[in-house]
C-alpha cells in the first residue's frame, strides 16, 4: 500500500478508543485514515458499522478497512455480507499478514476485548505492509468470490 491510502475505519460502541487510536497509528504511518465512527459511548449496533465500513471499501472509496467490536467477530460478519468483501479476524500478526497474502483482504477485524493496543497495533501494522501474493492463491480467491 502507497502512502495516503484510504483506510476506512469504524466500530461499535466496545471499541472506540482503540479505533482511535489505530487511527491516529496508520495517519502517523502516512495512510489517510477514513473514520467513519461512532464517536460517542451509547450503545450501538456493530451491523450498521460493519456494513458502513464494507460498502466503502466495495464502493472503491477506501482501499482497505479497519473495523472492531468487543471481540471482533460480529462486525466480521455483517462486512463479509456485503459482495467483494473479504473480512478476517486477527488476534496475531502472522494471520494478519497472511489474510493480506493469501487471501486478499480487504477488511480487518480486531477485538477489543481480546487484544491490548500494543499488540493491535502491531497487527494493524502487520495487515496493512503485507502483499497478496497472487498466482494460485487468486485462483482461490476467485473461487471464494
Ligand atoms: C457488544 O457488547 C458486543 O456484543 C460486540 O461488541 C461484539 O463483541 C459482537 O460480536
Amino acid at each position: 500500500m502507497s502512502a495516503k491510502t484510504r483506510i476506512v475505519l469504524s466500530s461499535d460502541h466496545a471499541a472506540i478508543d482503540l479505533r482511535q487510536a489505530i487511527a491516529k497509528h496508520i495517519t502517523e504511518m502516512g495512510f489517510e485514515a477514513v473514520d467513519i465512527g461512532p464517536t460517542t459511548p451509547e450503545s450501538t449496533h456493530y451491523p450498521v458499522h460493519g456494513k458502513a465500513a464494507a460498502e466503502r471499501v466495495a464502493s472503491g472509496d477506501c482501499a482497505l478497512g479497519i473495523i472492531l467490536c468487543g471481540t471482533g467477530q460480529g462486525i466480521m460478519m455483517a462486512a463479509n455480507k456485503v459482495p467483494g468483501v473479504r473480512c478476517g479476524v486477527c488476534s496475531d500478526t502472522f494471520s494478519a499478514a497472511m489474510i493480506r497474502q493469501h487471501n486478499d483482504a480487504n477488511i480487518l477485524s480486531i477485538g477489543a476485548r481480546v487484544v491490548g493496543e500494543g499488540l493491535a497495533l502491531s497487527i494493524v501494522e502487520a495487515f496493512l505492509t503485507a502483499e497478496f501474493e497472487g498466482g494460485r492463491h487468486a485462483t482461490r480467491v476467485d473461487m471464494i468470490e
